[in-house]
């Protein structure tokens, strides 16, 4: 029989009629969300049984897979993107973000070296030392001295190099090469992201050798308190390796006294990790940089421009002040690997920058967001969600019914009813039940408080004004 090879790729000119769809369903599907419930409705198992159990054998046609969006995929979603979500913290996009996404997956290029694309290397080292000018952030994180930044996909992530570049410096590079004996210790406070806890886990430091240190009133860290937990775990022969501090708790958008850590820190020898995955955008501000005072005493810092910075996920930033430490923990060469470029020292291989060798070309969409807002147009939207904010604070402080829970220094807003923890929940399951808004919740000092998110790219003052009426309402109601 002769050869005739099957022709089942996409032809060009179907992704062109078939990519025009799609984009053409996301602007619908944004022109539409405000109508959509913002939490999904679906029952558990809902979406798999309405699945084939098992995959074509022969391809099907693109109209059907679009159609299986629509009736089996949508309904399965939570609309983060709507107006009326406020719950977590946002992972916002926008349109440049999205197009810089799409154009990153059409070249699916790979930047696990600077010589397998040197631009996507090139644009990403520029991109992360433009922020650096963006955000005030210290000098020292710019790649043209000893430092330099990194495109990460998550917080998470970022602060496990960090903690990996902490655990080698201190132990000489010893735990790379025999493990880790159980002597090293992690600080952070008790309102530290879960991320942390996990990273310590993964570093093989071990969970009962993570410090919870204890917060103020305002849930920030006490630097006392951390000064004697290092000091202790000297008198007990421990080796005290690294210190995550938090700008914009997750559960109250607390902000850690970095410079007070950083001093405790540098005296001490210790690693300090910052971690601003939520607030950092903030700083684009120069009214809101007080939340990074003594950030120039980090030995590394992070943020993600995939919650407040109108990014898509994944994209966190990370910097380092020396790349060498992160570097010194991360690289390895296998032969396969050698390349001129590389054997020059004359370029820079983010494959060695954290924990996966291939890589997306992310800096696409930072550079198109970046671009398409400018700098001013990104400030004005930090500054639009924290009056908003400010605002709904305002109407909590008002309502005698309600109290804060904490400070709202930015865009996050932790109130609850004076009623107690039952009414807190019945308020907030009747509110995500009605599919006009969506809020999460934390417990603070062990009281169930409702957190008011703000920072999706549209939401506006009428929508702020109808969550607290339906708020209100409910309230009254319970
Ligand atoms: C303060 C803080 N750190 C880290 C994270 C984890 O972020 P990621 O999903 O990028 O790992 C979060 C998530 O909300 C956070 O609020």
């Amino acid at each position: 029989m002769a050869d005739v090879p099957r022709s089942d790729h996409m032809s060009i000119e179907e992704f062109r009629r078939r990519g025009h769809e799609v984009v053409d369903w996301i602007a619908n599907y944004q022109r539409e969300i405000e109508s959509l419930p913002v939490l999904s409705r679906a029952k558990p198992g809902q979406i798999r049984t309405a699945l084939p159990p098992e995959p074509p054998a022969e391809g099907e046609s693109f109209d059907a897979m679009l159609r299986d969006v629509d009736e089996i995929i949508l309904p399965g979603l939570t609309h983060w993107q709507s107006p009326n979500f406020f719950g977590y913290f946002p992972s916002n996009t926008s349109g440049p973000s999205i197009l810089g996404e799409l154009l990153s997956a059409g070249l699916a290029v790979q930047g696990m070296l600077w010589a397998t694309s040197p631009a996507c290397t090139e644009l990403e080292t520029h991109v992360l030392d433009w922020l650096v000018g963006m955000l005030g952030l210290p000098g020292k994180f710019l790649s043209s001295g000893k430092g330099g930044g990194v495109i990460q996909d998550t917080a998470s992530s970022a602060s496990l190099c960090a903690l990996l570049a902490a655990r080698e410096r201190s132990t000489a590079g010893g735990s790379n090469e025999s493990g880790c004996d159980g002597h090293l210790t992690a600080y952070a406070s008790t309102q530290a992201h879960s991320s942390i806890e996990k990273a310590v886990k993964i570093a093989g430091l071990g969970r009962r050798n993570l410090r919870a240190i204890e917060v103020d009133s305002a849930y920030a860290m006490r630097p006392d308190a951390l000064a004697e937990a290092i000091a202790r775990d000297r008198r007990d022969g421990k080796t005290p390796c690294f210190v995550s501090a938090t700008i914009g708790t997750t559960s109250s958008n607390a902000m850690d006294p970095l410079r007070a850590i950083g001093e405790i820190c540098r005296e001490a020898g210790v690693w300090f990790h910052v971690d601003g995955a939520m607030s950092g955008t903030a700083a684009l501000c120069p009214e809101f940089r007080w939340i990074q005072d003594g950030l120039e005493l980090a030995d590394s810092y992070c943020f993600n421009p995939h919650k407040w910075m109108f990014t898509n996920f994944d994209c966190d930033c990370f910097w380092v002040a020396d790349r060498a430490a992160l570097i010194g923990a991360l690289g390895i060469l296998p032969e396969y690997l050698r390349n001129q470029a590389t054997a020059s020292g004359a370029v820079i291989d983010y494959r060695d920058w954290h924990i996966p060798l291939g890589r997306r070309f992310r800096a696409l969409k930072l550079w198109f967001v970046i671009r398409h807002y400018g700098v001013e147009g990104l400030r004005a939207q930090v500054r639009r969600h924290v009056a908003l904010a400010q605002t709904f604070a305002d109407w909590v402080r008002e309502d005698s019914r309600f109290e804060l829970a904490a400070p709202a220094p930015l865009n996050l807003v932790c109130f609850r009813l004076r009623a107690g923890d039952e009414a807190n929940q019945k308020l907030l399951d009747c509110l995500n039940a009605s599919g006009e808004l969506f809020l999460t919740h934390t417990r603070l000092d062990g009281l169930f408080t409702l957190r008011m998110s703000i920072g999706q790219a549209r939401t506006e003052r009428r929508h702020i004004e109808r969550a607290w009426a339906r708020i209100r309402e409910e309230a009254a109601r319970l």
